[in-house]
């Protein structure tokens, strides 16, 4: 057996039986969840999902974009996952380049897989302050015009997957973590105005009446300003007839900082105004010792934050999507962002299995 993989297999047998506290130790599997994936563990009608890794940060790295390129990668994603979202391919940068040229070709490859592979597709995103391209960033367009190329590219996307995506991450990230929406780097809302969010979500309905069209966010885990705001804004868009029918944290934690305790109670305030929720990019980063090998204690504590998350979705009606940004430490855009941090995933470079899987297949299993 290769040294990694001794050391996989000696840590994740380790960490197992090396609880973090009564409730947080990483149960074993049990003689029937062996061999289950995640999809087949989840309860009926629960979408497990996973970003699927391609563009952003694999565009820096040494390797071939994995999802065209990595048979076995594609397969484990196929294999354990019932819902699917494109990690870059449907941004604007992807998906837009040009003003007059849209680029499809990563984007229809997914769904087209997610299609074979009778899963669902979270499209992500459609306003948002990043990963905008040149031409629209440093153009010089009026008022108009600028509304005009965001309702164009809404129907053109939208509409071109009408009916195949389950739920659109239609506005990313429109708050600050003080709660005042992003009128400076957001390009839409500082030159359009805040009225322009209500007009994302209508052209995007129009566009596909069967999407359940959600704001996703960073850092609105727990109850703060952050997801105040949230709360605030989606009861005023309800008010006026404004089809927003989700909320979803994205989750990106890390060992360095404790866990959000209130997920679940700040889940269900957004639950009691009749919306969906999702957690939508979980993944838990640590600090890497030297030699970059998580300790026991480490994968115990990650398996512990992955449970908490997924036992918080479980528990809020309506939380019926749950997505790790990535599955597999290969293609984690952690350590590119997180000089020293990493391991974020929940299955190794070679798609061993951490602790971590392991705590979400047993948990997902308990609510069959
Ligand atoms: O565009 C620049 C290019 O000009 C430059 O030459 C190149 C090399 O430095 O970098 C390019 O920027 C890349 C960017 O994607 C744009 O494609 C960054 O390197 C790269 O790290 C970045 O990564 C993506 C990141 O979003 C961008 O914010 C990641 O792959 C992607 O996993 C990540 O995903 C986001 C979600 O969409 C929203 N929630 C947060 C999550 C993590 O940031």
């Amino acid at each position: 057996m290769q040294p990694i993989r001794l050391v996989t297999a000696l840590l994740t047998a380790v960490a197992l039986v090396v609880p973090l506290s009564a409730t947080a130790s990483a149960a074993p599997p049990t003689a029937d969840q062996h061999g289950k994936t995640l999809r087949q563990a989840a309860p009926k009608k629960f979408r497990i999902g996973s970003a699927v890794a391609g563009g952003g940060h694999h565009e820096t790295m040494p390797y071939p974009d994995p999802f065209s390129a990595d048979r076995p990668y594609r397969d484990r994603l196929a294999a354990e996952f019932s819902s699917v979202s494109p990690e870059n391919q449907m941004k604007w940068e992807y998906i837009h380049p040009e003003r007059d040229r849209y680029d499809f070709a990563a984007a229809d490859a997914i769904v087209r897989f997610a299609q074979r592979n009778h899963q669902v597709v979270r499209g992500h995103t459609l306003l948002w302050h990043s990963q905008n391209p040149a031409w629209l960033e440093q153009g010089e367009f009026t008022a108009d015009e600028l509304r005009a190329i965001l309702r164009d590219h809404v129907r053109t996307v939208v509409g071109r997957y009408q009916g195949r995506i389950q739920q659109w991450d239609v506005a990313n990230e429109i708050f600050t973590e003080t709660g005042e929406l992003r009128t400076t780097d957001n390009i839409w809302l500082r030159e359009l105005g805040p009225g322009i969010i209500a007009d994302v979500f209508r052209w995007t309905h129009q566009a596909d009446p069967h999407a359940e069209l959600f704001f996703n966010d960073y850092g609105v885990e727990s109850v703060n300003a952050k997801s105040d705001a949230y709360l605030a804004l989606i009861q005023q868009l309800r008010a006026q007839g404004v089809p927003v029918h989700g909320f979803s944290a994205q989750a990106h934690l890390s060992t360095r900082y404790g866990f959000p305790a209130d997920l679940e109670p700040n889940l269900k305030r957004f639950s009691a105004l009749g919306l969906e929720t999702a957690i939508t990019e979980l993944d838990v980063r640590m600090d890497l010792p030297d030699g970059g090998v998580p300790t026991a204690e480490q994968l115990t504590q990650q398996a512990d934050y992955y449970r908490r998350t997924l036992t918080a979705c479980l528990n809020v009606r309506g939380c019926d999507s749950f997505t790790i940004w990535g599955f597999t430490d290969k293609y984690s855009w952690v350590p590119v962002f997180f000089e020293g941090e990493g391991a974020a995933t929940v299955m190794w470079e070679d798609f061993s299995r951490k602790p971590a899987y392991y705590a979400l297949r047993s948990t997902l299993a308990d609510r069959r």
